[in-house]
Parts: C-alpha cells; structure tokens; sequence
C-alpha cells in the first residue's frame, strides 16, 4: 500500500508535499490539470498547517477498489482548531487578513471534502480526488 506521511513545519514541507501529491497522483494516472488541481489543495491545506497551527502532519495514499481509484488527502494538526466552520469554509473568510480562500478552494478543487475542527482540538481534513474513467 502506498502511503507518504510528511511533516508539515515550514515552506520547504509545503513545496515538498505538493511534489509528493503530484508524484503519488501520477502513478494513479491523473492527467496534468488534474494533478496541478490537487497540488494547489495540498498547497492550501498545508500553508494553513505552517501558519495557524505551526505544525502537522499531510498524509498522502491511494484509495478505492480496482474498478475506481483515487488519491486522499488527510491533514492533520494539533493546533488552535476552528470555532465557526462554515464561517472557515465561506469565500472572503480570514483571520489572518489574507484572501480567505485556501479552505473553500481546496473544497472545490477536489471531489470529496471533510474538515472536523474544534477549539483546542486541532484540525483534520480528509479530502480525495477520484479518477475518471477514460
Ligand atoms: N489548520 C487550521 N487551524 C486553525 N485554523 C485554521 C486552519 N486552517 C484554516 N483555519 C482558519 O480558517 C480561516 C480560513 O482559512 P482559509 O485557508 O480559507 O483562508 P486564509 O488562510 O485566511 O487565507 P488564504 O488561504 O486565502 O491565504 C483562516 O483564516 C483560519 O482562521
Ligand atoms: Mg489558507
């Protein structure tokens, strides 16, 4: 089974998870749109690891039965969590004066999405995009 835990502690993670991504997505023969639309989610999702939770962990694997594959996404920190998260997930949101579109971008970039958060119980994102059928 092909499965990649990495990290996540500075800029340097984030390049190296968003490699991995498009390197595991590459094997399951995602064409290159696809894989830059789920290297800019890894991207995302681990930014916000370094920047609100200072540290955790992108877990990479393949998913699915041999008639439909797909590549998970799992992110997870122990860090500050997320109080309101459909405030998180709205365009626009931000607490650090940014653009407030890493979470809702993320959600459209991918096929499945889902975010467990709560204050002092850190954050998990699960997210997997599928491959198509020829
Ligand atoms: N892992 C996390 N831990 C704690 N809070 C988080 C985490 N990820 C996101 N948040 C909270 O959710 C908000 C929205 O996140 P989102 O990534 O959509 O926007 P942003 O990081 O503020 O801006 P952008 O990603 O566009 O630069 C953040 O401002 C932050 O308050
Ligand atoms: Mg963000």
């Amino acid at each position: 089974m092909d499965e990649i835990r990495l990290p996540i502690f500075d800029e340097t993670d984030i390049v190296d998870a968003r490699q991995q991504g498009r390197k595991l997505g590459t094997t399951l023969g995602f064409s290159g749109s696809e894989l830059t639309l789920i290297a800019t989610a890894i991207s995302e999702i681990a930014r916000n690891i370094v920047v609100y939770a200072k540290e955790g962990y992108i877990t990479l694997s393949i998913v699915g039965t041999a008639s439909k594959h797909g590549l998970l996404v799992l992110a997870e920190d122990n860090g500050p969590g997320i109080a309101d998260l459909s405030l998180a997930m709205t365009d626009g949101y931000s607490t650090h004066k940014s653009l407030g579109l890493g979470l809702p971008g993320a959600k459209r970039l991918m096929d499945e999405f889902e975010i467990e958060s709560s204050p002092g119980k850190g954050t998990v994102i699960r997210m997997i995009k599928w491959k198509q059928r020829q």
